[in-house]
């Protein structure tokens, strides 16, 4: 067991609206925690994947998990009061075989089993961390009190996505500094792969894919359920 997979799955889903928490939110007849595992599963790279469960929800997942074949183990256990303290429990938990760590949000579906497997061999072969990005569609603008103070570069800018990759030792030690750190130190940092950046660590950047989107608003819902709607009948899963 070398590569394990943490699922970041304890959100409430807030801008989702209210109900259920957003992992257990279905698409295609499942919740969107089971496409994310399946999505982990699938890749060659995963031995092992840890879920950060809303603490609520803990045995409902652990139960919801158990009726599938993954084919690689899976793990539960409860989240924590943010994204970073979730998978800085499940990180804590890993076996100590475990020598590369993905992070993968269960908001993110239908990311496709070959991007977890490319972000893995990035760390294995040539990185302290590795992120899929995508080109912005939008143009970006920075804005204060309503005003548009300047229009940043394109062309220079990425949207991250997840799986984010790491050597395991690296990852325990940025969240060993994220836990040390003031507030003011972390309020820009949102993702793991910026606490590895804010370490010094070399994080390589690879295509994303666009299947990877996250499950935000209620739209993206609607987006995901029609991909995979397709996907299936186009046999592709
Ligand atoms: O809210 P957002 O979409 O940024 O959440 C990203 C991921 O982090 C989601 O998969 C969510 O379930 C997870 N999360 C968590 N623990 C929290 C808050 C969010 O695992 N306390």
């Amino acid at each position: 067991m070398r590569t394990a997979a943490i699922v970041p799955a304890a959100g409430r889903g807030e801008r989702l609206g209210p109900g259920t928490p957003k992992a257990l939110r279905t698409i295609g007849g499942a919740p969107l925690l089971v496409h994310a595992v399946r999505a982990l599963a699938r890749a060659r790279a995963v031995d092992l994947i840890v879920v950060a469960a809303p603490s609520d929800d803990v045995l409902a997942v652990e139960r919801l998990l158990a009726d599938f074949e993954w084919g690689a183990e899976v793990r539960v256990l409860p989240g924590g009061e943010d994204r970073r303290e979730s998978v800085a429990r499940a990180l804590a938990a890993l076996p100590a075989e475990v020598d590369v760590v993905l992070v993968h949000d269960a908001a993110r579906p239908l990311a496709p089993p070959e991007l977890v497997d490319a972000v893995a061999a990035a760390v294995r072969e040539r990185a302290d961390a590795c992120v899929p990005v995508v080109p912005l569609a939008d143009t970006v603008k920075e804005v204060a009190g309503g005003t548009v103070v300047r229009t940043l570069d394109r062309q220079q800018l990425r949207a991250v996505q997840t799986p984010q990759g790491f050597r395991r030792f690296l990852l325990a030690k940025a969240h060993a500094w994220a836990a040390e750190a003031g507030e003011q130190e972390l309020a820009t940092i949102t993702d793991d792969a910026g606490l590895v950046e804010k370490l010094g660590g070399c994080v390589v950047a690879i295509p994303g894919a666009e299947e990877a989107f996250k499950v935000t608003r209620p739209l993206d819902l609607v987006v995901a359920e029609a991909l995979l709607a397709k996907q299936r009948a186009d046999g592709a899963r």
